[in-house]
């Protein structure tokens, strides 16, 4: 079990790597260029940034280059931008702020979509899947928790 946690976290790392950058290195231009959706609501919101956007793409991308893994690493990396960026969208709809909690979609929208996007080329073991829906919010939570101490992030 701890080998098979391991390996399901080396297949993943891509993804959490694009996921956590935008962190450091987002902010600024907004994504959706500051437009509004039909509902009067903006379409993504202020914290989908382009500098976001595209440091996680190249955070990740990096990572699965390191990894030996370059196709699964842009692959998961794009799926986890993808999926966050439609997980704003969503909250935006729902009328929740930028920053504010959506559970469950906040945790695993990212990873659905990566391990959706890298499913064509490279798909997980089906262990491995099961034990990333169940590591990851955890992880999640506690790795926003210590970017909020480190004064990284408004909330978790
Ligand atoms: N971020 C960014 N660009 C992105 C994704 C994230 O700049 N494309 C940065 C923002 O500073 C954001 C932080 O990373 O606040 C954390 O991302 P996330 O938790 O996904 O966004 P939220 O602040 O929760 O905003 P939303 O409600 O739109 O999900
Ligand atoms: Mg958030």
């Amino acid at each position: 079990m701890p080998a098979a946690l391991i390996e399901a976290l080396w297949y993943v790392l891509p993804a959490y790597v694009a996921n956590a950058a935008p962190v450091i290195f987002g902010g600024g231009r907004p994504l959706d260029g500051g437009r509004y959706w039909v509902d009067g609501r903006r379409l993504l919101g202020d914290h989908k940034t382009v500098r976001g956007l595209i440091s996680g793409l190249s955070a990740g991308l990096i990572t699965g280059v390191l990894q030996g893994r370059t196709l699964s690493g842009l692959l998961l990396s794009v799926g986890t931008m993808v999926g966050d960026s439609l997980g704003s969208f969503l909250k935006r709809r729902a009328g929740i702020e930028p920053g504010g909690q959506a559970p469950i979609l906040d945790q695993e929208g990212f990873l659905l979509f990566a391990l959706a996007f890298a499913a064509p080329i490279d798909p997980p073991e089906p262990l491995h899947a099961l034990i990333l829906v169940i590591v990851t919010p955890i992880l999640h939570l506690a790795s926003n928790a210590v970017a909020s101490l480190l004064g990284l992030k408004g909330g978790l």
